[in-house]
């Protein structure tokens, strides 16, 4: 697991961005970037833009696949988190909107759309990096505690502190959609690369946890510890409490020189 701690939002944002466009460029002929919602990634989404404005980023021959939705929201509700991505990244790159996958809230049958989410990932060759944030309890999509760590997608009841995280983005709390259909901790794992942002003061605890704490499905951001390739980047309010700081912050300048 590689951490690295950054001044600020922007600088975290800044980071996350070199590290996919990184691989994208590594990737030229078909690349398969996993996103995440809420409020982290929106600093790397922007850079993501410009840098396509500013130095051609090519997104033609990326296709994306979102970890999560809501049951019963549909794509062109502003709630959704397919309507979050179209506004925040979609409608901004040149993706071909065929490539896009966001899980679909109003399926019929929401059990067989699951498994047919899991293989349309494989069909495309598996996710070669996967973004994520962290919510308040720790958890990494919508796996909320006590999810099982080889989990695939499913249908989760969310839990009441994510449903109270997540009242901010609509009128009342009573519009926040009880359900969501998320990617499993399990399918997370598959990613080749890991990315996973954090930032503010909030988040501290539980980013020590999920990565200095015990391996435990209580946090299933934890099981980053397990993943081969797990990049962390946070800014330096939600590192604040991890207990090898210094150790990231000398391991980076290694690297660094190493490079030179
Ligand atoms: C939701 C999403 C997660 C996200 C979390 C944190 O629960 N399903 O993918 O990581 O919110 O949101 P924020 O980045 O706004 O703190």
């Amino acid at each position: 697991m590689q951490v690295f701690i950054k001044k600020d939002y922007e600088e975290m944002s800044r980071k996350a961005a070199e590290i996919v466009a990184g691989e994208m460029r590594k990737k030229k002929d078909h690349f398969v970037l996993g996103l995440a919602t809420g409020s982290t990634p929106l600093g790397l989404y922007k850079e993501l833009i410009r840098m396509h404005r500013d130095e051609g980023l090519d997104f033609s021959k990326v296709t994306t696949f979102n970890l999560d939705e809501y049951c019963g929201l549909a794509p062109d509700h502003p709630q959704s988190y397919h309507y979050f991505m179209d506004e925040n990244l979609f409608n901004h790159i040149n993706i071909d909107k065929k490539n896009v996958h966001v899980p679909d809230g109003m399926a019929k049958d929401l059990e067989a759309h699951c498994q047919e989410y899991e293989k349309m990932i494989r069909d495309a060759g598996g996710i070669d990096l996967q973004v994520l944030g962290i919510g308040g309890d720790g958890h990494i999509a919508f796996n909320e505690p006590g999810s099982s760590l080889g989990s695939r997608t499913r249908v989760k009841t969310l839990t009441e502190e994510t449903i109270e995280d997540n009242a901010r983005f609509f009128k009342n709390i009573d519009e926040v959609p009880k359900y969501a259909i998320t990617m499993g901790v399990g399918s997370v794992m598959e990613a080749k690369i890991c990315l996973l942002l954090a930032n503010g003061a909030k988040k501290a605890e539980v980013l020590a946890k999920a990565v200095e704490g015990p391996i435990t499905a209580e946090i299933t951001a934890s099981m980053m510890q397990m993943h081969p390739r797990a990049i962390i980047v946070v800014d330096e309010e939600a590192g604040a409490k991890l207990k090898r700081k210094d150790y990231y912050r000398h391991v980076e300048k290694m690297v660094d020189l190493l490079k030179k």
